[in-house]
């Protein structure tokens, strides 16, 4: 890519040794299509941080492997995800965008890491304990050590925040323990203690449109929507949301699923509009059928651009072969000399 970029990505490599600029890093599951909860809930922040900081967001293949995807829809998976962030606007010339497995490096230090990490606290994790609950068919080593893997892609590059959101607090919490472990085994200030960090905001929790409190894949058919999804799709899925038979009295508190259909109407309509539908509803003169028609138009309007480039990206193999050999060697270039300095601090010596 371009010259300018090569001088910012390296002058922040500079700022971030003295601490002027803040290390992020954050793993994007590759579970396919990306939707508004994504968006608004995770995407949006790494817009703004890659503006500012040294960023390194990477799709975790590695960590999929858990619940063993045949390869074609494992291939296909990380691709989409790649098109669509890009698509988003995660730019490859301000943040690194990589793939886990394009980084052994990473697999080294989880097998490093994994050394000092207790089956004990790796059993209370909560969220082995429900994927054991859900999954009793196939309990992997693997989803055992998910926390020590996501430890390795956060420690490899010795970040300090860590943009996610509250379901994975406890695996930040655990990166922490096992940065600790590792530097006073080794006497060493070594491993920074990474954060959760989200802009000082408060994540916007995006609800679903099926009356479920959350915007997600694995709900029902239909609860969310989708970055990919045509204008069409869209105005099908709005025009189905869970409503209700309407005010009953004048300035009402909203049930849920009304306040539902008020956030998301937040997340894409202008003030103007959301203050249009709260009147009418304050004033029992509520169509909630006007209403779903506008959300589905603002959300045709904002997802247009999006979807116009995933469907441009989707095509182009050397574009999206260029930004993920790039992000590669960059990341590479900061995993190679943390793997380096670990060995070197564990003991093993070059011959
Ligand atoms: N566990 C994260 C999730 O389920 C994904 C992830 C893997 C991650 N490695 C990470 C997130 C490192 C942040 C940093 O969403």
């Amino acid at each position: 890519m371009n010259d300018l970029f090569i001088y910012t990505a390296s002058i922040r490599n500079i700022l971030a040794i003295f601490g002027l600029v803040k290390t992020v890093v954050s793993g994007i599951r590759s579970t396919g299509n990306l939707h508004l909860g994504n968006y608004f809930g995770a995407i949006k922040n790494f817009l703004r941080m890659q503006e500012q900081e040294r960023c390194f967001f990477f799709i975790a293949d590695y960590h999929s492997l858990t619940t063993h995807p045949t390869p074609a829809d494992l291939h296909a998976n990380v691709r989409q995800v790649l098109v669509e962030y890009l698509a988003c606007g995660i730019d490859p010339e301000k943040s690194t965008i990589y793939i886990q497995s394009d980084l052994p490096e990473t697999a080294e230090l989880y097998l490093l890491l994994n050394m000092n990490a207790y089956m004990g606290e790796l059993e209370r994790c909560t969220s082995f304990k429900e994927k054991i609950r859900k999954h009793p068919g196939n309990i992997n080593a693997g989803l055992l050590t998910y926390p020590v893997l996501m430890a390795a892609d956060i420690l490899i590059h010795k970040a300090d925040y860590v943009p996610v959101g509250k379901d994975q607090e406890q695996h930040l919490e655990m990166t922490r323990t096992f940065a600790n472990r590792f530097n006073r085994m080794y006497n060493q200030e070594y491993f920074p203690e990474p954060v959760a960090y989200n802009f000082g905001t408060e994540l916007v929790k995006i609800p679903g449109l099926d009356g479920s409190g959350k915007m997600g894949k694995s709900e029902a058919e239909g609860n969310a929507v989708m970055l990919a999804d045509s204008p069409e799709v869209i105005r099908k899925k709005v025009m189905k949301a869970m409503t209700d038979e309407g005010p009953k009295e004048i300035n009402q508190q909203k049930p849920e699923v009304i306040e539902n259909l008020f956030t998301l109407m937040k997340t894409v309509s202008t003030e103007e509009t959301v203050a249009h539908f709260d009147d009418l509803y304050n004033s029992m003169k509520m169509r909630y059928g006007d209403m779903k028609k506008q959300l589905a138009e603002d959300m045709i309007a904002f997802i247009y651009p999006i979807r116009e480039r995933i469907l441009e990206l989707a095509k182009d193999d050397i574009y999206i072969n260029k930004v993920v050999k790039k992000g590669a060697e960059k990341a590479k270039e900061s995993a190679g000399k943390t793997v380096g300095e670990v060995r070197e601090m564990i003991g093993f010596r070059k011959f």
